[in-house]
């Protein structure tokens, strides 16, 4: 970096001192450079310089030198300060509270912080789908307009379809399992919706799912493929992305994020909470205070395997060796992220199906096109899902899932 350079940006920050120096640091996608107007430069250069706000546009050139102070290391001298919009003064300073900044969504996102992790959340689907598409799996893109729910149909959101009733889908899983008989490998990469009344820091209304389904797989094949999937990305991020990797402080962490991963049966990972001082009963189902103690026993994801079949849908395949139990898992994020994926062989057998959908009281008509797909050449089949979000938030050791997505869903917000 020699020479006259000319940058358009934004300004980031913007400092005068007296009558002596105007510092203005410009930023855009790719860097932030500091430019200084000194005392006796063209008037014309100090009165521009005077107008502007935090995040007016500009286009700043000048010569470029080395500069130990500045924030890059470099800063520019101003010869050139044209102002493309000067706008009016930003309402975001510091210091504001998170409903304010929530409000704002919109302008916050221009912030550094969350310019960031829509890079890193970019870089990360873009690995999850490499790894898919080196092992032979193709995008497959399902509807989002439903009649029936894939998660049993709880706490889905309706809406008027025409003169009907119809729902935002819950998972894309089933058009997923309907894409393998031409297919055989398919991912859906979709919105998912939940009406779940849920405020916490991983629940979002609408969020993005990625689901994997492939033919003639079975559950520990299916494993196979969630860890390799998972140490995929996280291996190309951390390598690829220093820079990135540097400003969440991540790389200790992310580096053990390596297959195999431990494989913990649901009796055991029971046993294990109950070790270190929770309360839990064979049956029960796992919370985010009992996925933190399992996790904090280990350095990367856990997979909980064999659960209770009465606490998991109604498609997933019974174990048999035990047919109380399903031929499911959940993996399980570390550092207290929780369950960043769900999967399971599935029910590829006609009268199996239909059993178990009337043991849960499920009306075949409101199916009738999914258990189609087992009259018509069926075979055994497994897939999972993966939230997006939860997996960015884990990636990137963030507090709360909103930040992992650009505009959040959430029980109480909806705007902007
Ligand atoms: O465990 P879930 O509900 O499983 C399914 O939907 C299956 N049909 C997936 C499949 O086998 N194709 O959801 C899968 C994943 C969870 O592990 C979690 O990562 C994410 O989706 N997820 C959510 N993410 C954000 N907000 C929510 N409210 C979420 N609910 C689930
Ligand atoms: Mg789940």
């Amino acid at each position: 970096m020699e020479g006259y350079k000319e940058f358009r940006g934004w300004v980031y920050r913007i400092r005068k001192l007296g009558d002596d120096k105007i510092f203005i640091v410009l930023r855009n996608a790719h860097t932030i450079i500091q430019g200084v107007i000194r005392k006796g430069a063209d008037r014309r250069l100090w009165e521009i310089g005077e107008k502007l706000y935090i995040e007016s546009s500009i286009l700043m050139g000048g010569k470029i030198r080395q500069d130990s102070r500045a924030p890059n290391g470099y800063e520019i001298d101003i010869e050139k300060l044209e102002p493309i919009h000067i706008g009016e003064p930003f309402p975001i300073s510091r210091d504001q509270s998170e409903e304010f900044l929530l409000d704002n969504r919109h302008l916050w996102i221009r912030s550094q912080r969350l310019t960031k992790i829509f890079q890193a959340r970019h870089y990360l689907i873009k690995y999850l789908e490499e790894y898919l598409h080196n092992n032979g799996f193709y995008r497959f893109d399902p509807p989002i307009i439903t009649v029936s729910g894939a998660e049993g149909g709880a706490d889905m959101f309706e809406l008027e379809y025409f003169n009907r009733k119809a729902y935002l889908t819950q998972s894309s899983q089933m058009y997923g399992e309907a894409g393998i008989f031409g297919l055989e490998r398919v991912y859906t990469l979709a919105p998912s919706f939940r009406a779940e009344k849920s405020r916490t820091r991983r629940h979002l209304a609408e969020y993005w799912h990625l689901e994997p389904e492939a033919a003639f797989v079975d559950w520990k094949e299916n494993l196979k493929i969630q860890e390799g999937m998972i140490e995929y990305a996280v291996q190309k991020f951390l390598n690829n992305h220093p820079e990135l990797v540097e400003y969440f402080q991540v790389k200790d962490m992310l580096k053990n994020i390596k297959a195999p991963f431990p494989i913990l049966t649901y009796y055991q990972a029971v046993d294990l909470v109950n070790s270190l001082g929770g309360k839990m009963e064979y049956g029960q189902d796992f919370g985010a205070d009992e996925e933190a103690l399992i996790s904090s026993k280990y350095d990367r994801p856990v997979f909980i395997v064999k659960y209770p079949k009465n606490i998991k849908a109604f498609y997933m395949k019974q174990d048999p060796d035990n047919p109380e139990l399903v031929l499911n898992d959940d993996l399980i994020a570390p550092y207290g992220h929780g369950e960043i994926i769900g999967g399971s062989e599935r029910i590829w057998d006609l009268e199996e199906l239909k059993n178990r959908m009337k043991e849960v009281n499920l009306p075949e008509e409101n199916y009738k096109w999914y258990l189609d797909l087992r009259r018509f050449g069926s075979v055994p089949h497994s897939g999972f899902g993966l939230g997006i979000e939860r997996f960015v938030k884990f990636v990137l050791n963030l507090d709360h899932i909103r930040d992992a997505i650009p505009f959040p869903r959430t029980i109480n917000r909806v705007y902007p």
